[in-house]
This record gives C-alpha cells, sequence and structure tokens, in this order.
C-alpha cells in the first residue's frame, strides 16, 4: 500500500501537523510567553529539534516500509533488528490513541459552534459573559456529566457525528480516505482561513473613541518582543512544546505515514514542505487571526483568556461586533474543524495499521475495535468535563509529557542504533533537495541533548503539580489510570503481534 502521489502525502502530512495547535494554541502560547521573543526560542526549537526529527521520522517510517512494516512496533523491530523493540512501538500507538480521545471532542466543539453559527444560536449579542456561559454550558464545565444536555445546544450529537466522520473516513484508508480527504480539506482550509484574515486585516480602528484598538495595535499587543521572558525557562519549554505539537513530531504519526512512501520517491523536500506548511498556517494565519482579532474589540483583556477561552469565548465577542459577524464565525470554526479533522484522522492510522498488521485483522475489524476503544477514551473525557480535568491531565501527560518521551527515544535509535548513516542514505535516495550534512550532526548530537534538558525540565517544571493531582484528584489519578490501562492492552497485543510475527518469519532481516 503506497501513497497515490507526492502531493496526496505531503497534504497528508501537513494536514496532520495543521491543526488545532496552529490557531488556538500557538496564538495563546506566543502572547503568554513574551509575544515576539517567544519565536526565537520557536525557531530554534524548529530547527534543532522540529525540522531534524521530521525528517529522522520520514527517514526511519519509509525504510522500515520497505522492509514490509507500516505499524510503530514493526518499524521500531526493523530499525533495531530486534523483535523485542517492538514493545518500544507503544508509545507510538499509545500517543496518537490517548491524544484523538479528546482531540475530537474538541474538534467537535468547532463543528458545533460552525453549526451554531449557521443556524444564529451563536447571535448572542454584544453580551460578553453569554458567550463565556455558553461554551461552559456547551462543553459541560459546570459539573461532570452536565455535557449530556440534550438541550438545543446539545454537544453529543457533534461528539458523535465527528466521531462517526473519522471513522468512516479511516475505514477508506490511506489513499481513498486519508489522502482524498486531505487533497479537498486543505485548499478549502486555506480559502477560509484567508478570508477570515482579510477581514480581520481590514477592520481598521472600529471604535474610533479607542483609537489603540486597531490592526496595527493587534498585531503590535501580538508580537511586541518581551525580552526578559527569555530568561524564564518556561517559555523555552512552551517553546519546544508547541513545535512538538504543531508538527506531530513524536506522536507516532510521521514514522507511520512516511512508511508508505515508495522506496525511490522524494521525502527529504516533502518532509521540509510539509514542516514549511505547518508554519505558514501557524505563524502567517494563526499568528495573524487570533489574538489580533481579540485585541482590537477587547483591548489588553484579550491577553487574559486561556487557548480555549481564546479560541471560544474571546473570537465570539469579536464576530458579534464585526459586519457580517455570523459568516465568517461559520467560516473560522469550519476551518477550525476542517484543520483538526485532518489531524485526528492522522492519529487513527497508526493503530488501526498496528491491529491490521499486527493482529492480523480486516481493515473494518481494526476500524470497528479501534472505535470501541476509542470511544471508551473520548467518554471518560466527554463525562469528566468538569473544568475540563480529565481533558487537562491526559493532554498533560500525552500531549506534553510522553511526545517529548518518544521523540527522547526516536532520536537516540536515529543516531545511534539505526545510525546517521543509514539515515542520510535514506534521506537522499530521490530527494529532490540536498540535505545539509550538519543535520546529522544535529541529528545524532544536538537533537538527544536539547530533547533530554526538555524532558528534564518538564518533569521539574510541570512534574510535581500534575503528580499532586493524582494524590488529591479522583479525575486526575483516573485519568492516568487510564492511560495505564491502555498501555497495558497495547502491550498484549503487541507481545501477540511478535509471536505472529515471528512464525510469518518478518523478523528475518534481510541484509540491506
Ligand atoms: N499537529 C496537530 C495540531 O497542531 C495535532 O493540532
Amino acid at each position: 500500500m503506497y501513497w497515490g502521489s507526492r502531493l496526496g502525502v505531503v497534504l497528508a502530512v501537513a494536514g496532520s501537523a495543521v491543526g488545532l495547535g496552529n490557531f488556538l494554541r500557538f496564538p495563546g502560547q506566543a502572547a503568554q510567553n513574551g509575544g515576539g521573543a517567544f519565536m526565537i526560542p520557536y525557531f530554534i526549537a524548529l530547527l534543532l529539534v522540529g525540522i531534524p526529527l521530521a525528517w529522522a521520522e520520514w527517514s526511519m517510517g519509509r525504510y522500515a516500509g520497505t522492509n514490509g512494516f507500516h505499524s510503530a512496533p514493526g518499524i521500531f523491530a526493523s530499525l533495531c533488528k530486534s523483535k523485542w523493540a517492538s514493545f518500544m512501538g507503544m508509545m507510538a500507538l499509545l500517543i496518537p490513541l490517548m491524544i484523538y480521545t479528546y482531540y475530537i471532542i474538541i474538534e467537535a466543539w468547532c463543528l458545533g459552534y460552525a453549526w451554531h453559527y449557521l443556524s444564529g444560536n451563536l447571535n448572542l449579542g454584544k453580551d460578553a459573559d453569554a458567550y463565556g456561559e455558553f461554551f461552559k454550558t456547551f462543553t459541560g464545565q459546570n459539573g461532570n456529566g452536565t455535557a449530556v444536555d440534550m438541550g438545543q445546544t446539545s454537544v453529543l450529537i457533534f461528539v458523535v457525528l465527528t466521531f462517526v466522520i473519522n471513522f468512516v473516513l479511516i475505514r477508506r484508508g490511506i489513499n481513498k480516505g486519508i489522502e482524498t480527504f486531505c487533497k479537498f480539506a486543505m485548499p478549502l482550509m486555506i480559502f477560509c482561513a484567508i478570508c477570515v484574515l482579510i477581514r480581520v486585516l481590514t477592520l481598521g480602528t472600529p471604535d474610533p473613541d479607542l483609537p489603540g484598538q486597531s490592526v496595527a495595535g493587534g498585531l503590535n499587543f501580538m508580537w511586541n518582543p518581551e525580552w526578559e521572558a527569555l530568561a524564564r525557562p518556561q517559555t523555552w519549554l512552551a517553546a519546544a512544546g508547541q513545535i512538538f505539537f504543531s508538527l506531530s513530531v513524536g506522536f507516532g504519526v510521521i514514522i507511520n505515514y512516511a512508511s508508505y512512501v515508495r522506496k525511490k520517491e522524494d521525502i527529504a523536500l516533502s518532509g521540509l514542505t510539509a514542516t514549511a506548511t505547518n508554519e505558514f498556517f501557524e505563524v502567517c494565519l494563526g499568528g495573524l487571526i487570533t489574538l489580533p482579532a481579540a485585541f482590537i474589540f477587547l483591548g489588553t483583556a484579550a491577553g487574559g483568556f486561556g487557548t480555549f477561552g481564546l479560541g471560544f469565548v474571546a473570537l465570539p465577542n469579536v464576530f458579534s461586533a464585526m459586519p457580517y459577524g455570523q459568516l465568517f464565525g461559520f467560516l473560522w470554526y469550519f476551518m477550525l474543524f476542517l484543520a483538526a479533522i485532518t489531524s485526528s484522522l492522522s492519529m487513527l492510522q497508526p493503530v488501526i495499521a498496528f491491529f491490521e498488521e499486527g493482529l492480523g485483522v480486516s481493515r473494518t475489524t481494526a476500524a470497528l475495535v479501534l472505535g470501541g476503544v476509542s470511544a471508551i477514551g473520548s467518554a471518560f473525557v466527554f463525562y469528566y468535563s468538569a473544568n475540563l480535568s480529565a481533558l487537562d491531565n491526559i493532554d498533560f501527560w500525552v500531549g506534553t509529557f510522553l511526545i517529548v518521551v518518544l521523540a527522547t527515544v526516536q532520536s537516540v535509535i536515529y543516531g545511534w542504533v539505526f545510525g546517521t548513516k543509514r539515515g542520510e542514505e535514506e534521506l537522499s535516495r530521490g530527494a529532490l533537495i540536498q540535505v545539509p550534512r550538519g543535520v546529522f550532526f544535529i541529528l545524532k548530537y544536538l537533537t538527544p541533548i536539547f530533547l533530554l534538558i526538555i524532558l528534564g525540565m518538564t518533569i521539574y517544571d510541570s512534574g510535581p503539580g500534575y503528580i499532586d493531582n493524582i494524590q488529591n484528584d479522583d479525575v486526575a489519578r483516573r485519568s492516568v489510570y487510564l492511560i495505564l490501562a491502555v498501555a497495558a492492552l497495547l502491550l498484549v497485543a503487541i507481545g501477540y503481534a511478535i509471536l505472529r510475527w515471528s512464525k510469518q518469519g518478518k523478523f528475518d532481516w534481510p541484509d540491506n
């Protein structure tokens, strides 16, 4: 099984990368961590870990794919030439699966908001508090179980719909499902985002009594460098975390997608193009729309909203104040929904590939089993909605901590087991660009060191708080139990896959 075209794989990887992280997470992180100054650690992280690791994942994935493995356990075994290394692949299944469980809930909020803009339910006038109330009720933040509100604005229906759409698409496979959908969704996303961007950049100074709240003021608010932020370790952590999350590096996704690229096709330029596309969406669209727009209408108060507050409370306030706000509100949330779905599909594919390849079941059975497992996880996140506690805890353990662990493991395997020599050969085969030699030096020495520092800092900075949560908060504890239970199930499944693959002689490594 291969991607249909080079454009198809680039759009699929870019689709995985461009997501809620670009439009909601990035502006919030940049604003809270030094504005324009945030871009220094951000670009350092992009150059030292983002691009090199993305290339490493492309190379390792394609290498293992040509050796007949598409799922992370098989890929890791193939790279280390040891069947036991399959167990390390567990993380590359756990991460996308667990992130999927909460990511699609946010995806469903976007679909819900798009619908409520279209139907006029979100025309709540200029009552700023009304949008905050709507968001809290819609997402069930007032208490556990309250999201199951079957009223006029029920979110449940959107969660179910989002779930079904994801599984219908993933069941269709990488060509007919992911590739075809990304080819249609990515241009549509650009169209919607550019419409909203033009609207925001032509807002001028909507209130003449507040001349500072203009487009220029908004851009200045977002991008004005606050150099002191660079002295705070938190800024560097946030920047590195943003790069991982945004590029889907350390997610187990790129390594899987790359395993479907043909042996002699370019991966060097494809990897760079997908990364550049992500950066365009993140810095040029995400960075110019969300926060500047919020500032134009809300002034410095815009800086006080968290990631979700910015996206689901501040922006509806903005749309209510701008001409044709209902239309632009719809375009914005529909665009977010498309961005999210191309990412959530990429979180399902690595696991489905493992079920098919490791357990030997059909795609339909794999989709059904995965549907069942992920539905339990999403139901957990959906139910424990008070203060979005389950979502926050799983996001920390998996979406912040484990992705750095996996990135570190991958960089060590790449630099020290698979070897940069083989890595370079793989990346160069069919390459349309020459990758500078320095990249391999960076991958072997600097990337693992940088990652180990980030890992240590993450543990030092956030570890005690979250450990404390586990001790004192039931939902935090249950979230960790859930992650551990899924990890245990995956390990058992991998054990079974190792037995199957051994019998099939898949571990009789060919010389290459
Ligand atoms: N990379 C995806 C995002 O930015 C997960 O949302």
